[in-house]
């Protein structure tokens, strides 16, 4: 396995890359609204990438194999889906809860970075799911430093997420990222402590882990991308890309929006 060190220049790049991802999320938010369709959430996000930020939606035919290209500017998750929903003509109603995951593309360099919404007002448990899902993420962040282990991070995810009765999906992961939207390493949102690959400065990869209120099982649906829970519980994900520094993480994917660290 591979794990491609980033020099100064590319950590440079992916800082831009990524600081106009969470930008991008900050410029939708107003619009994740009742009555509003992710097909337009996904046309305004189209527009903003290609007329104002010259960057690239990286997920518009991304085509891994054994996938038919997808076919959207953006992913937008709602309730039980769990991620890769395709947007549509389905409109946003009150209490729905929606990830929306973006990925964008400037001079060579990749920015990932997602965040639920909830619209209107949701259940109790819908935003304790969310709220759990990010700060699952941010004690998975905080344990990105040299000399930890990519096992430290999703045994830290797993613990708190199982601890507070949720379960996590383990067919998706984390995943480096540089000039590849997806390359080395994968970063499993479970496991042990200790355990993995070694963490040195320079790697940069995503942590985005999907927390199920129920069972953590999931299915496809015939579209080939949509992924939802077997048993129709409710789903959560939150995503950032992170930095190895000499002496801890510096998240890249971050904006004048970004919701305050836990
Ligand atoms: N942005 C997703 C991730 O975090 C990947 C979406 S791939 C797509 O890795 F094709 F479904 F858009
Ligand atoms: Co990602
Ligand atoms: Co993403």
């Amino acid at each position: 396995m591979s794990v491609p060190l980033k020099t100064p220049d590319e950590i440079e790049g992916m800082r831009v890359a990524g600081r106009l991802a969470s930008e991008l999320l900050d410029h939708l938010t107003p619009s994740v609204q009742q009555g509003v369709t992710t097909k337009e959430v996904n046309d305004l996000a189209h527009a903003y990438m290609v007329n104002v930020q010259h960057t690239t939606p990286a997920t518009l035919n991304y085509a891994p194999p054994g996938h038919a290209p997808y076919p959207a500017s953006l992913c937008t998750s709602v309730n039980h889906v769990v991620c890769h929903g395709i947007p549509g003509d389905k409109k946003l109603k009150d209490g729905d809860i929606v990830n929306i995951d973006v990925t964008v593309i400037k001079d060579g360099y990749h920015g990932d970075t997602s965040r639920m919404f909830l619209v209107g007002k949701p259940s109790i448990q819908a935003k304790r799911l969310s709220d759990i899902t990010y700060e699952a993420m941010w004690r998975g962040i905080r344990s990105v430093r040299p000399g930890a282990h990519l096992g430290d991070i999703g045994a830290t995810i797993q613990r708190f997420a199982e601890g507070h009765g949720y379960s996590i999906v383990r067919e998706f992961c984390g995943h480096g990222i540089g000039r590849q939207f997806h390359e080395e390493p994968q970063v499993l949102h479970y496991g042990r402590p200790g355990t993995g690959l070694e963490l040195q400065p320079g790697m940069i990869f995503t942590v985005e882990p999907m927390v199920n209120a129920g069972r953590p099982g999931i299915r496809c649906l015939a579209d080939g991308w949509t992924i939802v829970t077997a048993d129709h519980s409710l789903s959560a994900q939150w995503e950032h890309t992170v930095l190895v520094t000499a002496d801890g993480y510096e998240v890249l994917t971050v904006s004048a929006g970004s919701p305050p660290p836990p």
